[in-house]
């Protein structure tokens, strides 16, 4: 069975929905950069091993990649799983552990990388928008794409209910895409291309079903 850390810094709710999911996965550990993020609650609650590296007590962000890096090692993971983690990582550390770490983004990428997505979605007049599980790399939210899920985009709506809208889609495919990458079905190319083997045509592109 693989093993994997899950990173956050905040709520958690992908990292919850991760857990919900009961992969066939051991899941080592969660850390957080944050002391008071709430997801760290929620892994303890689950019965899940949790450790804060606060961002905060280092000098720089390569000491602090450092820390972050022994503290995934001790549990030797296969996937590396950021969850809402909040900080930018240095080369070295992505380099580390290429093709083993994997984030969410609430765009449909390369659309809209950075933060505000929703609200940058909206002023732009997008009719489709959505979130994309991807590998990363240093070029920030960049990464080769793994899945991706398209919400329709309401006329009029708010920024929260669209985001809570792709939220919903997010707690659907980083589950499944941690579920390939652990079931050996993720190949990532030289030229920056994931395959999903076994797959069906378009099951790595989910449109949400409804709008309600
Ligand atoms: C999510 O929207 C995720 O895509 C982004 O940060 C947010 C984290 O939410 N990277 P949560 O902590 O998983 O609830």
């Amino acid at each position: 069975m693989k093993t994997i850390v899950i990173l956050i810094s905040g709520r958690g709710s992908n990292m919850e929905a991760i857990l919900r999911a009961r992969l066939p996965v051991r899941v080592a550990c969660v850390i957080s950069n944050e002391p008071d993020a709430k997801g760290l609650a929620t892994a303890n609650a689950q019965g899940v091993a949790t450790v804060v590296v606060p961002h905060r007590g280092f000098r720089d962000r390569a000491e602090f990649d450092a820390a972050l890096a022994a503290a995934i090692d001790v549990h030797q993971p296969d996937l590396i799983v950021l969850a809402g983690f909040m900080r930018i990582l240095s080369d070295g550390f992505i380099a580390r552990y290429q093709g083993r770490l994997m984030n969410i983004h609430p765009s449909l990428l390369p659309s809209f990388p950075g933060l505000h997505t929703h609200r940058h979605a909206l002023a732009a007049g997008v009719r489709i928008h959505g979130c994309t599980v991807h590998f990363v790399t240093s070029a920030v939210d960049r990464g080769p794409i793994i899945a991706q899920a398209a919400v329709p985009v309401v006329a009029g709506e708010s920024e929260e209910a669209l985001s809570a809208r792709v939220l919903r889609e997010e707690h659907r495919i980083y589950p499944q895409a941690i579920r390939w990458f652990c079931e050996g079905r993720l190949t990532l190319s030289p030229d920056g291309a994931v395959t999903v083997h076994g797959a069906r045509a378009g099951e790595n592109a989910l449109r949400s079903p409804v709008v309600e």
